[in-house]
């Protein structure tokens, strides 16, 4: 293999000229115009921004809720922009671990449950699904709250069954959108020193976040302004 092909692998996301075009009712929002980046496997990446620039619009095509209305999106060497949206639902179920500010739990469903979610969609026995269910919710310290539901929990309990939720199917990358938004300072910084172990345990990070501290100790930050890449 030639050192070009090397460098093309290490790239977990390699996005290229990518443009969104909401279309809302006879008004068409340009949210992202040419946006060109790459992201390195084993990295943790930062996206910062003001309100309005297009950082979740950016984090949803990364993470294959959406698609990109021009340019080419390649995710883990695989190009993902121009997919109908069954092939991209599989796509994000193997693929990416997306962590939401509002958790986006089922609320009758208890964590333990809510977490095996992604592998009953990928059709894993039921054996497995709990073993690893409750493997993850180890690994992010709520092994002792398997049974409740999430109005019986904390809002970092929740961030943290949510990272749970991200963290089962083994993803490529884990992206999520400002996860600390709901959440006070301490806890918030609790959720952060989960996505640095992640990190430091190989897993591939990028978050949206208006923290600068956060985004300082990030090893790679991009910067958004009114839908265009200010810094990468
Ligand atoms: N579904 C949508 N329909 C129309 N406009 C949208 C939609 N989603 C976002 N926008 C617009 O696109 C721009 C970028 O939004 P967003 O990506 O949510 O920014 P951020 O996450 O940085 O606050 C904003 O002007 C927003 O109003
Ligand atoms: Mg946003």
């Amino acid at each position: 293999m030639n050192s070009k092909n090397i460098k093309q692998n290490s790239m977990v996301i390699k996005t290229d000229s990518i443009e969104k075009i909401y279309k809302a009712g006879k008004v068409n929002v340009r949210a992202l115009s040419d946006v060109s980046i790459n992201i390195k496997r084993n990295s943790y990446t930062s996206i910062t921004g003001p309100s309005g620039s297009g950082k979740s619009t950016l984090l949803h095509i990364l993470g294959c809720l959406d698609t990109p209305t021009s340019g080419d999106y390649l995710l883990d060497n695989v190009k993902v922009s121009n997919l109908k949206p069954n092939k991209l639902a599989h796509i994000r179920n193997q693929k990416i671990g997306f962590v939401f500010q509002t958790f986006n739990l089922l609320p009758n469903l208890n964590i333990l449950k809510n977490v095996e979610l992604p592998l009953l969609y990928a059709g894993v026995q039921k054996k497995e699904r709990s073993e690893r269910s409750r493997e993850v919710l180890s690994q992010v310290g709520l092994e002792h709250r398997l049974k409740h539901k999430p109005n019986e929990l904390s809002g970092g309990e929740r961030q943290r069954t949510a990272i749970a939720r991200a963290l089962i199917n083994k993803p490529a990358i884990i992206l999520a959108d400002e996860p600390t938004g709901n959440l006070d300072t301490t806890t918030g910084q609790g959720i952060m020193k989960i996505f640095y172990e992640l990190y430091d345990m190989g897993q591939t990070i990028v978050v949206v976040t208006h923290d600068n501290y956060v985004a300082k100790r990030a090893d790679h930050t991009i910067n958004i302004k009114d839908g265009k890449i200010v810094q990468h």
